[in-house]
């Protein structure tokens, strides 16, 4: 795992578009693995402000998201869908059909897994941007989950809920349950690059750092991966 080490968050959303951008320039058909939370917006501002700039055109990548919470439909405020359209798919004018998100929604969530697995299993990711939760989670994989989970439905940890409950009125109105890649599906991605800003993440990065690869830190499994980078900034290393 490469660190990359930078002094803030404007820093941290430079540098990961950088890195981004030259992957992009490599590959402008590749595919994409997107997150979703709060670190990857000054990072999402970056690519929209250098599309209005330049006109990237983006309409031959394909994307695929991380997770979607169980329950909340497509337009719900707070759901992944809404929230990738308006931070990227509509300003970037990423069409329906380049578009991959697991449906919350969905009647059977068993068959929407399996669905949103063989779609990733034939279509790689190329680059997989990834942000961690405080108790190491990535995507919606919580401490306890296997290294080798593919697609599945889970339980959020109460803490997860009350770490998201901020986007929300109330915590009730937080969902309970989430569908998400595994993290096979995560280490099965080309490359990686992890996003972690601020003192909130600064003791967990420590573990990841520091401590051996346990199912207990979900985040620890990156190690497994050859070609992983953390973009880290001052509050967020201040334990390393
Ligand atoms: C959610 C998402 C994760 C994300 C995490 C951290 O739980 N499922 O993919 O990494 O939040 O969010 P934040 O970046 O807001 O700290």
């Amino acid at each position: 795992m490469k660190k990359v080490l930078v002094k803030d968050y404007h820093h941290l959303s430079l540098t990961a578009f950088d890195l981004f951008l030259q992957e992009f320039q490599e590959n402008p058909a590749g595919t994409f693995g997107f997150a979703t939370g709060s670190t990857p917006i000054g990072f999402y501002q970056r690519i929209r402000e250098d599309h209005a700039l330049h006109q990237t055109d983006y309409s031959k990548i394909k994307t695929f998201n991380l997770d979607e919470y169980v329950g909340l439909d497509e337009q719900h405020p707070q759901s992944y869908h809404h929230f990738m359209s308006q931070q990227l798919f509509n300003p970037l004018g990423i069409g329906k059909e380049q578009v991959h998100l697991p449906k919350g929604n969905a009647e059977d969530l068993q068959q929407e897994c399996e669905r949103y697995e063989s779609l990733l299993n034939a279509h790689p990711i190329d680059l997989q941007i990834l942000g961690i939760g405080e108790n190491g989670h990535i995507g919606f994989n919580e401490p306890g989950t296997s290294f080798e989970s593919g697609v599945h439905v889970t339980t959020l940890k109460e803490s997860t809920r009350q770490a998201n409950s901020r986007f929300f009125d109330s915590i009730h109105q937080v969902p309970t349950h989430a569908i998400t890649m595994g993290i096979q599906n995560i280490l099965n991605a080309k490359k990686i690059l992890v996003l972690v800003s601020g003192s909130s993440k600064a003791a967990i990065i420590k573990e990841i750092f520091q401590h051996p690869v346990t199912t207990q830190i979900p985040a620890s499994a990156l190690n497994h991966h050859s070609d992983t980078t953390f973009i880290i900034d001052e509050e967020a290393a201040m334990y390393l």
